[in-house]
């Protein structure tokens, strides 16, 4: 099939080669804008390519901030108005944001919307400027040469193109960073529930007053130490934060009682992960909370409890839960003993390590108090 007459090739009238360079750059920038995740990278992608596409000595970026233009960022062969505000009516960017039009002046000399005093001390002789967002404008793209110079079709295409993909670039970072606002919103109010929740348990066992909340930090800063990632140290602390809830189905007397339990008041305490289990596991978001919930007292040897599971089959956010529960554990006073200090906890662990508790788990609590002056959490 041939091309066609008025085939864009024909009709910009480019030399082959340099088109298909020229082609060639601008859809770099293109995906370059529509990967960017916030506004300093647009502005730095924008003022780069205006001068490499367009040839010109200079390129600003001006967002519209109320009745002013900001001129936000640029590249050019001598300053120009970069962190400067000017009222939209005294400005070109300003004039092609309220006639919703892009705007050459060959000339600056000659052009009367131009504030000459202004550009004499710059090397501006001549200039185009397309507004972001033709319709409701929410900044300008600039270009200036130091002489004078009239931007070919071509070149103003090309900048129309880079001022479209702006204005989509910038939407989708506002509509990002809107998500992201409402997503940390959500993580907050999530937060705040579970910390309430945590409140409630320790409402009936005031000794272990914080405790969950503790045992939630401790759990995240082992994790951490692991290199686990963001969003596993996240479960493991909320896992941490609300880890014996099951203890709301137990009498206050008996979480509180100042004695050595009998062995049938211990196995009635025992119920509490199975509980706590049945408190959450219906819900598809606490399920993996309440599963690390129902194993934080399963031990390595099996020894531990409901199920007497071994090694692997503990998850490893159990065992870690595990650790810090046992560590802060020993780090309180408790109704039938006083609290045992940094020294103790850490021996138990160690004793135990490989035994009862995650090795992994034990050496990285090992290492943050012995080695990097770990803050235990009030
Ligand atoms: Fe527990």
């Amino acid at each position: 099939m041939g091309i066609p007459e008025n085939d864009t090739h024909h009709e910009i009238g480019a030399s082959g080669d340099s088109y298909i360079h020229d082609m060639g750059k601008l859809l770099e920038v293109v995906q370059k804008l529509s990967a960017s995740h916030d506004l300093t990278s647009v502005m730095d992608i924008v003022r780069h390519s205006v001068r490499q596409l367009t040839g010109s000595d200079g390129a600003t970026f001006v967002l519209r901030d109320g009745t002013y233009c900001y001129y936000a960022e640029e590249d050019a062969i001598s300053p120009l108005w970069k962190g400067l505000r000017f009222p939209m009516e005294i400005c070109i960017s300003g004039w092609v944001m309220l006639h919703r039009e892009p705007v050459v002046i060959e000339d600056i000399y000659k052009d009367s919307r131009i504030p000459i005093d202004v550009y004499r001390q710059t090397f501006v002789r001549s200039l185009a400027m397309i507004p972001i967002n033709t319709n409701n404008p929410i900044g300008a793209i600039g270009c200036y040469w130091s002489k004078k110079y009239k931007p070919t079709p071509e070149q103003i295409k090309v900048l129309q193109v880079l001022s479209d993909t702006t204005a989509i670039a910038m939407d989708n970072i506002r509509y990002q960073e809107a998500i992201a606002a409402k997503a940390m919103q959500l993580e907050e109010a999530i937060d705040g529930t579970m910390l309430a929740i945590a409140k409630m348990v320790e409402q009936k066992d005031l000794y272990t007053s914080g405790h969950q909340r503790r045992v939630g930090r401790i759990s995240f800063d082992i994790a951490r130490e692991m290199g686990w990632s963001d969003e596993i140290c996240e479960a493991v602390r909320r896992a941490g934060i609300i880890h014996d809830i099951g203890k709301i189905g137990i009498p206050s007397d008996l979480l509180a009682k100042p004695a050595r339990l009998t062995p049938t008041e211990f196995s009635l305490i025992k119920t509490h992960v199975e509980q706590g289990y049945e408190i959450l596991k219906d819900d598809s978001f606490l399920l993996p909370i309440a599963q690390i919930v129902r194993q934080h007292h399963e031990r390595l040897d099996g020894s531990g409890y409901p199920l007497g599971l071994k090694g692997e089959e503990i998850l490893p956010e159990a065992r870690v839960l595990a650790v810090a529960d046992v560590f802060e554990a020993m780090l309180s006073h408790r109704p039938y003993r006083p609290a045992l200090g940094v020294e103790v906890a850490l021996d138990e662990l160690i004793s135990h390590r490989g035994t009862l508790y995650e090795p992994g788990a034990v050496d990285a609590i090992w290492r943050l108090v012995r080695e990097k002056d770990y803050q235990i959490p009030e």
